[in-house]
């Protein structure tokens, strides 16, 4: 078995479904954490799935995928767009990053447009709800056999 996949989720992430569902949808982080373990062990991996509203956490978690996952899936939430902590940790991480969002922050506010995440990703999945995770989880895994 390879090393898991990390799918981690940032700010208010925890509230998904009851969250701006028009915007975010009414599945909750539980029903995504149950799409994102199905597609992974379809593909042969394990996920390990967490969410933090706290930076230093999603800091943390990230510097412990350096020696722990194969692949990184993150959906900064507001964080994406102010922290260059969460950049720095992930320019730090020598597995692939595939940055996720539910919605497509490049067709609404014009804060939402730049994402520090975005120079550490190979790609970004957005626009999707909850399959936007689904479909990050197929990147990375297929960045990780590759790599
Ligand atoms: C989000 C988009 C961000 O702009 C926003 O701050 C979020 C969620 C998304 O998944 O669409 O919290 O990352």
């Amino acid at each position: 078995m390879p090393k898991p996949i990390y799918v981690l989720s940032g700010p208010n992430l925890n509230l998904l479904g009851s969250r701006e569902p028009d915007i975010y949808g009414h599945q909750t982080l539980d029903d995504v954490r149950a799409l994102c373990e199905a597609r992974a062990a379809a593909l042969g991996h394990a996920i390990v799935f967490r969410q933090s509203n706290h930076e230093g956490e999603l800091v943390d978690w990230i510097q412990e995928a350096r020696e722990a996952a194969c692949a990184l899936v993150l959906n900064p939430a507001a964080y994406g767009h102010t922290s260059i902590a969460i950049l720095d940790a992930l320019k730090m991480l020598n597995v692939p990053v595939v940055e996720c969002h539910l919605s497509n922050p490049a067709a609404r506010e014009s804060f939402r447009r730049k994402t520090y995440v975005s120079l550490a990703a190979t790609g970004v999945v957005s626009g999707f709800g909850a399959n936007s995770y689904v479909l990050a989880v197929e990147a990375a895994a297929g960045l990780a056999h590759s790599s």
